[in-house]
């Protein structure tokens, strides 16, 4: 691809900036472990000067008409309907991911910008009832100030625009800390910005590393919002560095989703399901079904199903594959010891616990798509996060044993049950202890104009995006008018 760039810098204020020591660091290409591009190495002093241009504009942007700022988003969007397919090679290219799947993904971005987009002509407060006569009650929306955003490297894209628009729409200015595994998505995504006319300073992004980079966006003062997607480790961290100072703080973290398959599923449909949720991008999504909990009396028709469909899986950067490379070696090798570990104590690999090493695959990051059963509910492997192409198989007697081990575990993101009981249906999103729940389809693929979050470690609380964003990224004023009548 030519339109890839060697070096990427910051965008501080709208320009293109090295980091103030000049250090850079080296990103490699998950499809073949090659070197993609080199990224600015940001760290305090690189995240002052982003903080302090914010702070300048953002007066400004706050008090451009909630109209015109969405005027100016749906330019952004534009421009990225326009440059769709320059965005997916990049995000392609740099996630090992195939160009269908990026497409996809930027068509999920671009969603997102047009909803936020409109909600300029509404931003709505609430106008209510007074106790007292001649007095008037209203709440008002306001912006915060300026926004720290942190996201992953999973669908950068995509979780690009769920934080940004509803962060400027709302009237703040934002430092967008980019993941350190995906540089050239956000890079691109601020070149469109500034092109699209978006006032110099509201958005800056620094590139970076964690503790470098994001840490001291998270503990800078004049920083008024968080909002971070990631993992419940570093969540938990940001969670106390920035309640300290009492700032606004959304937390997007991780899950181990449950799919829960009844014995009166539409078995296939299932199947295709429990494919797409543990395997499309490479399992690398917050949302993926981890844990498949299968009632016992289909139990071997079904596992015996899913592997087979597992088994021919494509695994490869072409349109036609399933899932592509998992974003870097180190968390390759780590699910590897993870699928070793869980062996050793008796688990039984399905299919695939093995990186590719064919000549395709060889010098890439790619996992063999991986089943996995007789592991205990509370094994390692059954709590903690893979964030990969990982599901393990689970029996359960029946409904309420399913929906016991359903929400037998630390998280709460997501979770899917394929039944054709709509009494099982009803049951289960009532009492499943998730942000997210669905009936008969994946554990992922949540819309851009709903509430996304989690329970229990996989947030704190906070819903973004849909219209409940809003609530993230801006103050309520209630608001009392009192008049004399008598004045009139
Ligand atoms: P991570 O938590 O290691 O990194 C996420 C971001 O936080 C990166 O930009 C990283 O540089 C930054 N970061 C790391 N340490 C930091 C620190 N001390 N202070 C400030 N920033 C810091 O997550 P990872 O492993 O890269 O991504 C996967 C995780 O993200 C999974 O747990 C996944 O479930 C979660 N995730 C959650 C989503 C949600 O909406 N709930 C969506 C996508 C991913
Ligand atoms: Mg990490």
């Amino acid at each position: 691809m030519n339109s890839f760039p060697v070096k990427i810098p910051n965008w501080i204020g709208a320009q293109e900036q090295p980091t103030e020591r000049d250090e850079w660091f080296d990103k490699l290409n998950p499809a073949n472990g090659k070197f993609l591009c080199k990224a600015a190495r940001s760290r305090q002093a690189d995240v002052e000067r982003a903080v302090a241009l914010a702070k300048k504009a953002q007066p400004a942007w706050a008090d451009t008409p909630a109209v015109q700022r969405g005027l100016i988003l749906h330019k952004i969007v534009t421009e990225m309907q326009k440059r769709q397919s320059e965005i997916a090679a990049i995000v392609a290219a740099e996630t090992g991911k195939s160009m269908k799947e990026a497409l996809g993904e930027t068509g999920g971005a671009i969603q997102c910008g047009l909803f936020y987009a409109s909600e300029g002509q509404r931003l709505y407060g609430r106008t209510t009832t007074s106790g007292a006569a001649n007095k008037y009650a209203m709440t008002i929306r306001q912006p915060i100030g300026v926004a720290g955003l942190i996201i992953a490297a999973n669908t950068p894209i995509a979780n690009v625009a769920w934080k940004v628009f509803p962060a400027l729409i709302c009237g703040n200015a934002a430092v967008l800390k980019a993941a350190e595994d995906t540089p050239a998505t956000v890079w691109i995504f601020a070149q469109i910005a500034k092109e699209a006319g978006l006032p110099d300073g509201v958005l800056s992004v620094v590139q970076g590393f964690g503790e470098e980079a994001g840490a001291p966006l998270v503990a800078h003062a004049d920083v008024d919002v968080i909002s971070f997607t990631g993992s419940t480790d570093v969540g938990r961290v940001i969670n106390r560095v920035a309640a300290e100072r009492f700032a606004r703080i959304s937390l997007e973290l991780g899950g181990k989703n449950p799919l829960v398959v009844c014995d009166d599923a539409d078995l296939e449909n299932a199947a295709k399901w429990v494919l797409l949720s543990a395997f499309s991008n490479a399992g690398q999504r917050c949302a993926s079904t981890s844990r498949v909990i299968i009632f016992e009396a289909i139990y071997e028709k079904f596992r015996d199903l899913l592997a087979e469909k597992t088994q021919r899986l494509k695994v490869g950067t072409a349109d036609d594959c399933d899932l592509g490379a998992v974003i870097n070696e180190g968390q390759l090798l780590n699910m590897l010891a993870a699928v070793e570990k869980a062996e050793q104590n008796g688990a039984t690999i399905l299919c695939g616990g093995k990186r590719l090493t064919d000549a395709e695959h060889k010098d890439g990051y790619y996992m063999a798509p991986t089943l996995i059963e007789n592991v205990n509910p509370h094994d390692e492997i059954s709590e903690c996060e893979l964030f990969g192409p990982v599901a393990l198989l689970f029996k359960a007697k029946d409904f309420e044993q399913a929906l016991q081990m359903a929400n037998d575990t630390p998280y709460g993101l997501t979770a899917s049950i394929h039944t054709r009981s709509i009494h099982r249906a009803v049951r289960f999103y009532d009492k499943v202890q998730t942000g997210v729940a669905v009936v008969n389809a994946g554990t992922h693929g949540s819309e851009p104009h709903m509430p996304f979050g989690g329970r229990k470690l996989s947030g704190n609380g906070s819903r973004e995006p849909g219209t409940e964003a809003l609530d993230v990224y801006s103050e309520l004023k209630d608001v009392y008018v009192n008049i004399d009548p008598m004045q009139v």
